[in-house]
């Protein structure tokens, strides 16, 4: 069993984005500038725009956080959207969801410009990429598929089951890993909450792919031997044994799946991580308009 290692391979990622914007400083182009909307105090969501911020330091971008408070109206919100819309300095933003109950999410995904639009979220990429145009790949399967290049994983002709049928995660996962090239050319299985023995089709899987967040839900015994193993789940558990009174644990049972697998991703330290260095890469991607000329 391999780990597949999100901390080194993200730092390596964030060394190539380093030295691309040292790149672009020499040439006196500009530098990359990344926004993220934060609404409301969500104690995940802090932590993870706080990531993002801080890796955007790390790299050499420019960050700008717009924080707002909960109560905000969607008014509002769609304004701040427009703004980074308009504002030529940033190259690409976020609104980090979820947003609170009073806020439609789709009509503020839609007010994002596509061509900042950097988490992939807008129907404009997300229909791109199924149709294997050039797009922005939403963060976390983008970082999945960079993770599975880098450790060189064979998936042509391999039986790839998704676990969950989220729009940001899920949903295009299975479209990557269905499309035609490298990483991709599975067989592809979306399972969810009304598949009727996911056990039965993740043992049939060689891929396993796994974002449903609930903790250590997939067991040892569904996954054969051999398989690969990507776990998104970020789920916090109560554990009286550390100083915190909680862990982070993901959508796999680790231990007990772990020795059964050719390859596994950990908790945290694996997809987490790849998240933010593939929000970062759509920046750079956004800032040199490789997308989108203009
Ligand atoms: N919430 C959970 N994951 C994400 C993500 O990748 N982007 C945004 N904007 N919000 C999220």
């Amino acid at each position: 069993m391999q780990l597949l290692d999100g901390k080194v391979l993200s730092e390596n990622i964030k060394q190539e984005l380093a030295t691309a914007v040292e790149q672009i400083r020499q040439q006196g182009g500009k530098i990359p500038h990344l926004a993220a909307v934060l609404v409301g105090d969500n104690p995940a969501s802090e932590v993870y725009v706080g990531s993002k911020i801080k890796s955007c330091e790390q790299v050499g971008f420019r960050s700008s956080l717009v924080r707002r408070p909960a109560d905000i109206s969607e008014a509002e919100l769609l304004d701040i959207v427009r703004g980074l819309n308009d504002d030529s300095d940033v190259d690409g933003f976020i609104v980090q969801l979820p947003l609170p109950a009073h806020i439609n999410e789709e009509r503020i995904t839609l007010a994002i410009d596509h061509r900042k639009d950097v988490d992939g979220f807008h129907p404009i990429n997300f229909g791109r990429m199924a149709q294997g145009m050039p797009a922005f790949l939403p963060a976390t399967p983008f970082g999945i598929v960079e993770m599975l290049r880098r450790y060189h994983i064979e998936t042509a002709g391999k039986h790839c089951v998704v676990l969950g049928r989220s729009n940001i995660v899920g949903t295009p996962m299975s479209l990557l890993m269905s499309r035609k090239g490298y990483p991709g050319d599975c067989t592809v299985t979306l399972t969810h909450s009304r598949t009727r023995n996911i056990a039965e089709e993740v043992r049939r899987a060689d891929i396993v792919v796994a974002a449903i967040g609930k903790p250590n839900f997939v067991q040892a015994d569904w996954v054969k031997e051999g398989a690969v193993v990507i776990d998104v789940g970020i789920n916090r558990i109560a554990d009286p044994t550390r100083k915190s009174g909680s862990r982070l644990v993901g959508d796999v049972d680790f231990e007990a799946v772990a020795p059964k697998c050719s390859y596994i991703t950990p908790v945290p330290g694996g997809v987490g991580l790849m998240t933010v260095a593939a929000l970062l890469m759509n920046t750079l991607k956004a800032a040199r308009k490789e997308i989108y000329a203009d």
